[in-house]
């Protein structure tokens, strides 16, 4: 089993996403290990609690910089001997020495399709706002390994959701996070924890077909 630690910051959803494909055996030779929050508040460690993971903080608001904030979660994640890295609904960029300490360990998800409406600042509603405002057909969700840079990491696996005349931001956001986000996050890491993923150069190869999942 692969020790599996999900970090959050918020509500949790995706989180939740995970919990509940893990529950009904959607999810392949991974074990929750720990969620790790950033937020004391965050409504994801009552659902962690809840489905009886065990919850730390590392509370962002109290260390004075990336570095030392990062320090503290990988001290936190190789004293679990964590082997996967899930950031979900995760609001804090993160450390050289952590992201090289997890490369092609950790996996983000993100509410676009990748390259298009990603980066420094695309997050949370700005994406779906962004989206609306270009006047996209399309849009959708990448889960993808974490990088230094963010949001440009190998890409596991897309999904895209249409828009439709009538949306907000609001409206768009919850359907890209249910028919997106919630399917392919929980699905990227059973695929890692099968060992399915082969990554050459910025390729990610999905070993064995996807037609025999779930
Ligand atoms: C949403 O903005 C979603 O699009 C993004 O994370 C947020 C959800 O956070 N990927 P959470 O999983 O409910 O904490």
């Amino acid at each position: 089993m692969v020790k599996t630690a999900i970090l959050v910051s918020g509500g949790g959803t995706n989180l939740q996403s995970i919990i509940d494909a893990n529950l009904f055996g959607e999810i392949k030779n991974c074990e929750l290990t720990a969620v790790i929050s950033s937020n004391p508040e965050a409504y994801a460690i009552e659902r962690a609690q809840y489905a009886g993971i065990p919850v730390y903080i590392v509370d962002r608001s109290i260390f004075p910089n990336r570095q030392s904030f990062s320090k503290a979660l990988l001290d936190k994640l190789i004293d679990l001997e964590i082997e996967l890295v899930v950031c979900a609904g995760f609001k804090s960029i993160l450390s050289h020495l952590l992201v090289k300490a997890f490369e092609n360990r950790m996996i983000n998800i993100h509410p676009s399709l990748i390259p298009a409406f990603c980066g420094p600042g695309f997050n949370g509603l700005r994406v779906h706002e962004a989206v609306l405002d270009y006047g996209v057909k399309v849009t959708g969700a990448t889960a993808h390994f974490v990088t230094e840079v963010v949001d440009d990491g190998p890409i596991i696996l897309q999904k895209a959701v249409e828009i439709y005349e009538d949306d907000t931001p609001q409206t768009l956001q919850r359907r890209v996070m249910e028919e997106a986000e919630w399917k392919i996050l929980p699905e990227a890491i059973s695929l890692f924890c099968q060992r399915r993923l082969v990554i050459e150069e910025r390729i990610v190869r999905i070993m064995g077909s996807l037609d025999n999942e779930s």
